[in-house]
C-alpha cells in the first residue's frame, strides 16, 4: 500500500485554483527578496538547494546514491527509499545552514511529487508536508521533467515558446515549452529511457570492473570509454528509420549491442562478467547511434515546429537537458542538427542537467512569480510515479510524416 491516500483528483483541483492569499507577493516584497527552498527525491538523488527571487544559488547540497546503486547492479527502489530516508534531513539542513536562511524566512517550500520512483517521491513529500505545516509555509507541488525544461532560464534569459530535448534515465521526451506550465509533446521513448539503456549495456560490459569506470555511471563510462574507440569498427542500425515521428526507442538497439557483445565473446572465448578488449569499440558505436537516433528525431521536430509556426522566426532555440545531455558527443550531435536547421543550441552545464535540487527550487521561484500551482500547507497532496508532460500531439506530428533529409554526423570525440 502508498505510503499516501490517491487524492489526485483534488490536487488536480486544487493546482488548477489560484490561491491569492498564498502567491501573491507583499507589495513590500519584491520578488528578488523572496526565498524558495527546493527538494528532490524523485530517483536517487537526495537533493535540496535555497534561492532567491532572481535565481541565485544560496545554499545547495546533494548526496547521490549512485556508488551503492552501481555495486547492487540497478536501482532497487527501497534501497532508494532507506537511502533518502536517512539523508533528507541532513541535505536540507545542509543547504539552510550553506544559505544562512532560517526555515522561518522562507517563503515557500517546492518538491518533486511526480513523475519518479513511488518510493522516493514520497520520502522527499512525507518530509515536505511536515516541514511546511510546522513552519506555516506554502507549498508548491513540482514536476520533475518541468523543472529539467525550465532550469534553463535560471542561467539565460530565454523566452517561450522554445523546443526541449529532455533526455535521462528515466525519460526521453521532445516538447515546445510554450509557458512554465504550458507543454506540447512531440515524442516520448516507447520503451525505454536513453540513460537506462546506457546503464544497461555497461553492466553488460561489467564497465564497474574497467579501473577507470568503477565510480562512474553508465552514461558517464560509456562516454570516457568512446574517445579511445573507433565507432566504424560496429555498426548498430539507428531506431525507427522507417517510422516519420518523433518518437524514441532504445531496447532494440539495446539488444543490438547485446547480441554483437555475445558474438564478440563467443569469438573471443570470453565468459560473461569478463570485460572484452574491445569495450572502447562497443561504447564508441553505441554512442554514436543513440547520438543518430536523438538528432533524427529532433531534427523532425524542429521541421514540424517550423512548418506549424510553433517556435519564434527569430532566434529559435532548442534547449538540451536532463542528465544524458551531459555527455559531449551527443551535445555536439545536436549542435550540428540546430546549425542545419538555423536554432540555437543551449544546454545548461552538467551538474545542472542531472538532478538536483536547484532546478527544484528553480521551478518553485518561476511558479511563484506567476502565482501557479501554490499550495496552503495543510493541504495533503499525493504523489504521482507516472505524469506526461503536457499535451500530447504525438499523433497529430505522426500524421505529419515529415521526412528528415540526412545529415552527415561528423563528430570528433
Ligand atoms: O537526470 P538524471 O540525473 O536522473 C534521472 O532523472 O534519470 O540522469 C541520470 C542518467 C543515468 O542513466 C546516467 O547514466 C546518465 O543520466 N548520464 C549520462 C552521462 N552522465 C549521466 N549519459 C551519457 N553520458 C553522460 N556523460
Ligand atoms: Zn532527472
Amino acid at each position: 500500500m502508498s505510503m499516501f491516500p490517491f487524492k489526485a483528483h483534488f490536487l488536480r483541483r486544487l493546482q488548477q485554483c489560484r490561491h491569492t492569499c498564498w502567491c501573491t507577493p507583499s507589495p513590500a516584497k519584491g520578488f528578488c527578496s523572496r526565498l524558495i527552498l527546493g527538494i528532490e527525491t524523485s530517483c536517487d538523488d537526495t537533493g535540496a538547494a535555497v534561492l532567491d527571487g532572481k535565481g541565485a544559488i544560496l545554499g545547495e547540497s546533494l548526496h547521490s546514491q549512485k556508488e551503492v546503486h552501481l555495486r547492487a547492479g540497478g536501482i532497487i527502489p527501497t534501497v532508494a527509499q532507506h537511502l533518502h530516508r536517512e539523508n533528507i534531513e541532513r541535505v536540507v539542513q545542509q543547504a539552510l545552514e550553506r544559505s544562512g536562511v532560517e526555515p522561518s524566512q522562507l517563503n515557500a517550500v517546492a518538491t518533486t511529487v511526480k513523475p519518479g520512483l513511488a518510493l522516493s517521491l514520497g520520502v522527499g513529500l512525507e518530509f515536505s508536508q511536515r516541514f511546511v505545516r510546522q513552519y506555516n509555509k506554502p507549498f508548491i507541488p513540482i514536476h520533475h521533467m518541468e523543472a529539467h525544461a525550465l532550469t534553463v532560464r535560471m542561467l539565460h534569459p530565454i523566452a517561450f515558446p522554445f523546443l526541449v530535448l529532455l533526455i535521462s534515465g528515466g525519460h526521453s521526451l521532445l516538447a515546445v515549452a510554450r509557458g512554465i506550465d504550458d507543454f506540447l509533446l512531440l515524442g516520448y521513448t516507447l520503451d525505454e529511457a536513453p540513460g537506462d539503456m546506457l546503464d544497461k549495456v555497461a553492466r553488460r560490459l561489467s564497465l564497474i570492473k574497467h579501473p577507470q569506470c568503477f565510480t562512474l555511471s553508465g552514461g558517464q563510462a560509456i562516454e570516457l570509454l568512446a574517445k579511445d574507440g573507433d565507432r566504424l569498427k560496429f555498426s548498430f542500425r539507428t531506431p525507427m528509420g522507417q517510422t516519420h515521428d518523433c518518437c524514441f526507442s532504445f531496447a532494440g538497439l539495446r539488444n543490438q549491442v547485446t547480441m554483437t557483445i555475445m558474438k564478440q565473446e563467443a569469438e573471443e572465448g570470453i565468459e560473461e562478467g569478463t570485460l572484452l578488449p574491445c569495450v572502447n569499440d562497443i561504447a564508441a558505436a553505441t554512442q554514436h547511434t543513440v547520438a543518430t537516433h536523438l538528432a533524427k528525431r529532433t531534427h523532425r521536430a524542429i521541421l514540424f515546429c517550423k512548418a506549424n509556426g510553433l517556435l519564434p522566426s527569430s532566434s529559435p532555440t532548442l534547449v538540451l537537458s536532463g542528465g544524458v545531455a551531459s555527455n559531449h558527443y551527443i551535445r555536439k550531435a545536436l549542435n550540428i542538427i540546430a546549425e542545419t536547421t538555423g536554432l540555437c543550441l543551449l544546454c545548461p552545464p552538467a551538474k545542472f542537467c542531472t538532478d538536483n535540487g536547484v532546478m527544484i527550487a528553480w521551478n518553485g521561484v518561476e511558479r511563484l512569480r506567476e502565482g501557479k500551482g501554490i499550495l496552503p500547507p495543510h493541504v495533503d497532496v499525493c504523489y504521482e510515479p507516472k505524469a506526461p508532460l503536457g499535451v500530447d500531439i504525438t499523433a497529430e506530428v505522426r500524421a505529419a510524416a515529415i521526412r528528415v533529409p540526412s545529415v552527415r554526423m561528423k563528430i570528433a570525440n
